[in-house]
């Protein structure tokens, strides 16, 4: 295969760039293009170059595996800057996703043509990056300041309407691209245009329109340092020339490509796409189509799973026990409709015709039709066995019938169908339609069949996928459980729900372990710990959780919990303190002071412990697929790369060592050490 070809077209060079999956910047390219590049500027015939990619989509970047490896000339800045120099105009030819280095490329170029399906942007902030080939420098000197800070700071690719729109395409093609790129470039010959250098453009701004950004994105941009860079490169521009720019935004990138953050957020990048690797299954696997989905459930977990579908235009019809309920459930989808409506998101017209596709009905009956039924009710394995008999009678053969369980063992489940190998677990994180986390059950029995299938539809609805064997939490719980008890139990021993809270806020989370669980409702753990075994979990360190719930205090929705809630504003629980008295005279728990670092190590430590567990059993395929559940689930710093990965960062081990003195100070109960952690510490010396 030729990575890099090019065609004469009458005066019109047409270089091509074909390199699968996604025409990455890759050695063999940058090199390709270059020597190609110096052919065609030489060739008196060639009036002008067009530079165009083969497959589904422009260069999406520079190639995110050669990073950490020894550069190999041409570079992609030196690249960019042989194309900028070139004397003939030279026009980037653009669809699917022209990203990072891809779009870095288009801005080298004189002129851009895009695909109106096409989309632009620079997601190297996603990688703890910077644009490094002159993004910084050309992009804010094409659109201004404000914009491209939006573009580079957020990392959100954009629409070639919005292109067009902001000046970034000079034209919009909404027939074959190459075609009506050539008719372009034959255009601005007819027409003499000049060669246009984004380089020879001039930018500036006042330092407020920086500030005023930064504060605006703080929130967002907390505890990554690649936002921050990414500001100061574009700042660069506005007040150094365009070489001194260039200079400026690639000692940045080459500081921060070895940074610990970038190679954690590039750990993730790998990690979402590897974990939908699942051995035993490929693309010869059979699948089935999935035409319309069912729920069963009109909670506002049933709810958010079905707007996943709705939004995609799949018919879902919802199941609700009374009219009441089912019309409960439609307003309650209605609204969130709605809500996008007001944001602007969705026009009233999308809105309805979304509605039109969801069916509400209480008979199971309504379900002969379903390729896909999702069981959403409460979380009681009777109940759920109840409607798995009734699904088994209704469905259709060969319907996937999937549950949304967080913790119950779904073989049982499974069991009391005649079709145990078309049952899975579909478990999605509330909000279902927003969170990106789906993690999908595979019992005993699951055929790779419905595997292939689920994984494909996870992909379909924009989840990050994962695939868990079953066990008590399966990989995500499991892990939050363990995380909790020492929240609990730190509690206790005399760490305040404020102390702890900051902590664990501080070390990158979201929110602490109780605003979560305000936030969530304590009262859901309290059920959940109903359906475990005595002695299966440590009861001291929930005793405050199940006391609040008692007195009706489950947090945001009663107005109290572990915190008193005004609104969004939320102040110490003063009932909180006497609780925590009671119980630690009651267990013998001596209080004491306790520092902000055996706080962050207890919880993070206890989940990296279980996280290798759930490893060594098999329940995860692979390290890397823990550190995407506990990111995408629960909001684990993406700059710490998961806490499996926190771990080989921080060293095993140190790790090891933390987790063997827990254990003699607190009892191995909870703290031996995974088996797997230490064979890796071992390994590691
Ligand atoms: N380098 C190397 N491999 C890449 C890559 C890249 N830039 N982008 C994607 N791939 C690989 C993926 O790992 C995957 O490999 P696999 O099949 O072995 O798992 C394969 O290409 C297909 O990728 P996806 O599964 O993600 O395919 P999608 O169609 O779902 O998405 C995409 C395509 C939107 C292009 C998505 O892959 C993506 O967002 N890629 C990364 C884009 C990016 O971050 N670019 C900036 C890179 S940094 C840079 O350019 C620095 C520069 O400023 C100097």
């Amino acid at each position: 295969m030729t990575i890099v070809s090019t065609e004469i077209n009458k005066n019109i060079a047409v270089i091509t760039i074909d390199n699968p999956p996604v025409n990455a910047l890759s050695h063999a390219v940058r090199s390709g293009v270059s020597v190609a590049l110096k052919q065609v500027s030489s060739d008196q015939d060639v009036a002008a170059i067009i530079i165009i990619c083969a497959g589904r989509t422009f260069c999406a970047g520079a190639d995110i595996t050669e990073f950490g490896k020894p550069p190999m000339d041409p570079s992609l800045p030196d690249l960019i800057a042989e194309m900028d120099q070139v004397n003939k105009p030279l026009i980037a030819a653009l669809h699917g996703t022209a990203l990072g280095g891809g779009f870095e490329v288009a801005l080298g170029c004189h002129y851009r043509i895009m695909d109106s399906h096409a989309k632009v942007g620079l997601p190297e902030v996603n990688l703890g990056l910077i644009p490094g080939a002159g993004g910084t420098q050309r992009l804010p000197r094409l659109i201004g300041v404000e914009a491209a800070l939006d573009m580079i700071v957020t990392g959100k690719p954009i629409s070639a309407a919005k292109a067009e729109k902001l000046g970034i395409a000079n034209k919009i093609s909404h027939g074959d691209l190459k075609s009506d790129a050539l008719e372009f470039t034959q255009d601005l010959l007819t027409q003499n245009k000049p060669v246009m250098r984004i380089s020879d453009l001039d930018v500036k701004a006042s330092t407020e329109v920086f500030s005023d950004f930064e504060k605006k994105v703080s929130r967002r941009i907390r505890g990554f340092i690649a936002p921050k860079a990414a500001i100061n490169a574009v700042k660069a521009a506005t007040e150094l020339s365009f070489e001194e720019g260039l200079k400026f935004e690639r000692d940045q990138f080459k500081t921060l490509v070895n940074s610990s953050h970038s190679i954690a957020q590039r750990h993730m990048f790998f990690a979402e796409r590897m974990a939908l690797k699942v051995p035993g299954i490929d693309k010869s696997t059979s699948v089935r189509e999935i035409n319309s989905v069912a729920v069963i459930g009109g909670g506002i977990m049933g709810c958010g799973i079905a707007i996943n579908f709705l939004n995609k235009g799949l018919p879902v019809t919802l199941i609700e026990i009374s009219e009441e309920a089912q019309k409960a459930a439609f307003e309650r989808i209605a609204n969130i409709y709605s809500s996008s409506v007001s944001k602007g998101r969705l026009s009233e017209q999308q809105k309805e015709q979304t509605l039109s596709l969801l069916i509400t009905a209480s008979d199971y009956a309504k379900l002969a039709n379903a390729d896909l039924i999702i069981e959403a009710v409460f979380e009681d394995i009777e109940i759920k066995k109840q409607v798995f008999k009734k699904l088994d009678d209704a469905a259709k053969a060969g319907a996937i019938l999937a549950t949304n369980t967080s913790f119950l063992d779904i073989n049982e489940i499974a069991n009391v169908t005649s079709r145990p190998a078309d049952v899975i677990g579909l478990h999605f994180f509330s909000p279902a339609h927003i969170m990106p986390l789906l993690e999908i059950v595979r019992t005993e029995q699951t055929s790779t069949e419905v595997l292939a299938t689920v994984l494909k539809i996870g992909k379909l609805i924009g989840k990050t996928s994962v695939v868990s064997g079953v066990c008590f939490g399966f990989i995500a719980n499991r892990m939050s459980s363990c995380y909790g008890r020492e929240a609990g139990l730190l509690l206790l021993e005399g760490a305040s729900v404020e102390q702890i809270d900051n902590a664990l806020y501080d070390f990158g989370m979201p929110m602490g372990m109780f605003s979560m669980l305000d936030m969530a409702g304590i009262d859901i753990g309290v059920m959940a710990r109903q359906n475990m075994a005595a002695g299966s979990y440590d009861e001291k360190a929930f005793l405050i959780h199940d006391a609040l719930v008692a007195s009706g205090q489950k947090g945001q929705k009663t107005g109290s919990g572990f915190y008193k809630h005004e609104g969004r504003n939320k102040s110490p629980n003063p009932q909180i303190e006497q609780l925590v008295e009671k119980f630690a005279k009651e267990n013998n728990i001596k209080r004491r002071e306790i520092t902000i670092k055996e706080i962050e190590e207890r919880c993070i430590f206890a989940l990296i412990n279980e996280g290798f567990k759930i490893v060594e059993e098999g329940i995860a395929i692979r390290q890397s697929d823990v550190d995407v559940v506990f990111n995408c689930g629960f909001g684990f710093p993406r700059y710490k790369g998961g806490p499996l990965h926190y771990a080989e960062q921080i060293g095993f081990d140190y790790t090891l060592k933390r987790i063997t003195e827990f254990a003699k100070e607190h009892g191995d109960r909870w703290w031996t050490p995974s088996d797997l952690l230490i064979k890796l510490a071992k390994e590691n010396r």
